[in-house]
């Protein structure tokens, strides 16, 4: 599907109450099945790109447009089916603390009626996806920032999601632990999806040096 846009920020700007400008005038597109990293400096706007498409934040003028699905203007009602077309890893994991690893997955199933043995069924091949299937049973507090991080990919794959936007994936890992999520991530865009990741990772990014990059700075993209 290249030559697809499936994402377009046009004249995108945010303001945070009265004094906070996040964006000024963000204009890019990206591509279905493209693997985009934003970087810049923490502050410089890399999350807010993301919660515009997810609709978690609305811009203040621009517009953003998702399969040409105008995202920043649709009614809050569609904003639960949206978000369930994405895979959304967000920058603390989000992860609660008192279910355990397949339960975390799990409880979007559950909360569609579905029998709690059918869901166990149901996750195994999702860990094994992330290399978690041996911990299944544990709780997040239990296991290591890597696998709590996998387990917070894995569970934003329960809907086999086209769109997968993860920020600051590697934020508190080791060089080796990075380098497993990105090539985890890289996989997923292989299998079709397109993929976002915000990241101030320098390693990350030398490494992995193949993919489109966008700058930003205070908010503008800086470079692209
Ligand atoms: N909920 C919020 N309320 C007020 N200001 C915010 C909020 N979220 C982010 N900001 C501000 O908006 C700017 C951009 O933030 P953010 O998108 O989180 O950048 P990054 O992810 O690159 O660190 C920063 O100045 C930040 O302090
Ligand atoms: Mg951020």
């Amino acid at each position: 599907m290249a030559g697809v846009a499936n994402i377009e920020f046009k004249g995108v700007c945010v303001e945070y109450g009265k004094y906070v400008r996040a964006l000024t005038d963000v204009s890019f597109t990206v591509e279905k099945g493209e693997f985009v990293f934003f970087v810049g400096r923490t502050g410089s706007g890399k999350s807010t790109i993301l919660k515009l498409l997810s609709r978690e934040v609305q811009p203040t003028r621009g517009t953003v447009l998702l399969d040409g699905l105008d995202v920043s203007n649709m009614p809050e009602s569609d904003v639960p089916s949206l978000r369930r077309r994405m895979g959304i890893v967000p920058q603390d994991f989000g992860l609660l603390p008192r279910k355990k690893a397949w339960e975390n997955i799990g409880y979007a199933m559950r909360a569609v009626g579905k029998r709690r043995i059918e869901v166990r069924k149901a996750i195994e091949p999702i860990l094994e996806n992330v290399n978690l299937a041996h911990r299944a049973d544990a709780f997040p507090t239990e296991m290591s920032g890597g696998e709590q991080q996998r387990l917070a990919i894995a569970r934003a794959l329960i809907n086999s999601p086209q769109l997968i936007l993860a920020d600051e994936p590697t934020g508190n890992l080791d060089a080796d632990h990075s380098i497993e999520i990105i090539t985890l991530l890289q996989e997923l865009n292989q299998q079709g999806a397109t993929v976002l990741v915000a990241t101030h990772d320098l390693m990350v990014l030398e490494k992995f040096s193949q993919h489109r990059v966008i700058t930003m700075e205070k908010g503008q993209i800086s470079h692209a």
